[in-house]
């Protein structure tokens, strides 16, 4: 579905990224994680068609970004940024409504379908309450959610986030993540996420892509956060508890 090939960026004279291959093959969970200022954010940000690269680098369904044009791209990815400052007004639900500005043009109006998946969209993410509220007056977490149902209209089957579950507390932070692996399974879809939450990555992830001095570690959750590379990586002590199946990593 996406494939990076030997994708190298700088910002200035800063390497960030250093000739990194990545490939997303299936509709599944993956995990993004690495230390501040690996390049994950960056990384999303070049999926998302936000950050320019050469061509022959980065492929969307077998397509070179280059070739795919914005309002295209919106149709197959939808990203939800670390950080989003709303800067008007709109209530929850405009908000949402212009989730769907890809698949219009100008002056076309909402269909009852598109309503229906709207209404679909604060439901999963329980935001009932608030969706006649402005965006301008949301908390941190709330406003997190806000942009995770948006990508849920948007209705791509990519979607990539950046970092959704940060500033949510535990009760959301668990319906976050198991309403995203019920979509990925359910509807088929690609969710690529950032986070650094080794727990989810191991527990709630298909695969991980490990960011770290400029190069990528890939593979299944157990097999990249060992406890040793996690400890070498961040430089600090851990320990490895199991419960049943799972695997906790803590510090
Ligand atoms: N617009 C920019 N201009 C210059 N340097 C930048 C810019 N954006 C990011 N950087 C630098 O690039 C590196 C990677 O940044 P990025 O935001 O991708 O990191 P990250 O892995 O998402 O980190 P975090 O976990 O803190 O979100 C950092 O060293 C950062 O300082
Ligand atoms: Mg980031």
């Amino acid at each position: 579905m996406i494939r990076i090939k030997n994708l190298s960026y700088s910002y200035g004279k800063t390497l960030v990224l250093d000739k990194i291959d990545i490939t997303f093959t299936r509709p599944g969970i993956y995990g993004i994680l690495g230390p501040n200022g690996a390049g994950k954010s960056t990384l999303l940000k070049i999926i998302g068609g936000i950050l320019n690269i050469p061509a022959g680098q980065v492929f969307i369904e077998e397509k070179d970004i280059h070739s795919i044009k914005h309002k295209e791209l919106a149709t197959i990815i939808a990203y939800v940024p670390q950080q989003f400052i709303p800067n008007y007004a709109f209530t929850v639900r405009q908000l949402l409504e212009m989730g769907r500005h890809p698949y219009h043009g100008q002056f076309d109006s909402i269909t009852k379908e598109e309503n229906e998946l709207i209404d679909y969209s604060i439901k999963v993410t329980e935001l009932s309450k608030l969706e006649h509220n402005y965006i301008t007056e949301l908390s941190g977490g709330e406003l997190q959610r806000v942009m995770i149902a948006r990508a849920l209209v948007q209705d791509t089957p990519i979607i990539i986030l950046d970092e959704p579950i940060s500033h949510l507390d535990i009760h959301y932070q668990k319906e976050i993540i198991k309403l995203l692996r019920n979509i990925a399974i359910d509807r088929n879809k690609l969710i690529i996420t950032v986070l650094h939450d080794m727990n989810v990555g191991l527990n709630y992830c298909d695969y991980i892509h490990l960011i770290h001095d400029h190069k990528v570690t890939s593979g299944k959750p157990k097999d990249v956060l060992t406890l040793e590379k996690v400890k070498a990586i961040y430089n600090v002590d851990l320990i490895k508890i199991k419960h049943g199946d799972s695997e906790f990593i803590h510090w």
